[in-house]
């Protein structure tokens, strides 16, 4: 099968499996980092096959749901790329992405990388952060039951891989935990410009939502 048939076909399968999933890992958050990563792959050399069914797949199980479980990931997508007769090599190419990609690997020792890995994960990073990342952070708190902001409640810039899962915090605080430092974290040069773009926008919401607070605007 065509490469360009393949990543249809797998792109619907993807859609259909997300469809009732939350918010935060749905099937748009997908379709964006599929977009995006595409943008960043234009301007890289990489191989945009392996970037594309990155992006597609490497979210189709999260271990959250299936207790912790860090392979379910990586498997899962091996046997929906496998049925899509995919190449051995390809295959496994973006199962090491997706095991070595998330933001919770990258706490850890990472032991793996490549040129493909750091365009989808660059595409993932931008998507927490800008207009989209502000979105989906009040989402998830809400979906928490978590207040949006206490003054009263400062940031904790030294939570552990514990702390960090666990927390409690209102979301403003989320800002400085961890979406205000993606932009130093970002691989390729065009990932960075739109990290970059996005981070200044969240840094002009946040002045403005402190004005609006304090009744000064
Ligand atoms: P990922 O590993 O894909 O970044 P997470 O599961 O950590 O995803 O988060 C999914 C979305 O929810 C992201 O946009 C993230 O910023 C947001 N999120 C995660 N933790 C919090 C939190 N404590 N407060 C607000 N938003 C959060
Ligand atoms: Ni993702």
């Amino acid at each position: 099968m065509d490469q360009n048939k393949i990543i249809a076909q797998i792109a619907n399968f993807v859609k259909n499996v997300l469809k009732d999933v939350e918010s935060g890992h749905d099937w748009w958050h997908i379709n964006r980092v599929w977009k995006t990563a595409k943008t960043i792959a234009n301007e890289e050399k990489v191989d945009n096959f392996v970037v594309e069914l990155a992006a597609l797949l490497h979210d189709i199980a999260d271990p959250k749901f299936h207790n912790g479980d860090e392979e379910i990931g990586p498997a899962k997508a091996t046997e929906i790329m496998s049925s899509f007769s995919v190449s051995p090599s390809v295959i496994d190419h973006v199962a090491q992405i997706i095991r070595y990609m998330s933001f919770k690997a990258s706490l850890g020792k990472v032991n793996f990388n490549s040129p493909e890995l750091e365009v989808v994960q660059d595409a993932d990073r931008l998507d927490a952060i800008g207009a989209i990342g502000i979105a989906r952070a009040f989402s998830y708190g809400g979906f928490k039951g978590r207040e949006f902001y206490n003054p009263e409640v400062p940031p904790n810039l030294k939570m552990s891989k514990e702390e960090y899962k666990n927390t409690s915090a209102p979301t403003i605080n989320h800002f400085y935990e961890k979406l205000l430092l993606l932009k130093d974290k970002m691989n390729t040069n065009s990932g960075k410009r739109m990290a970059q773009e996005r981070h200044e926008f969240m840094e002009q919401y946040l002045d403005q939502f402190y004005a609006e607070w304090e009744g000064r605007k």
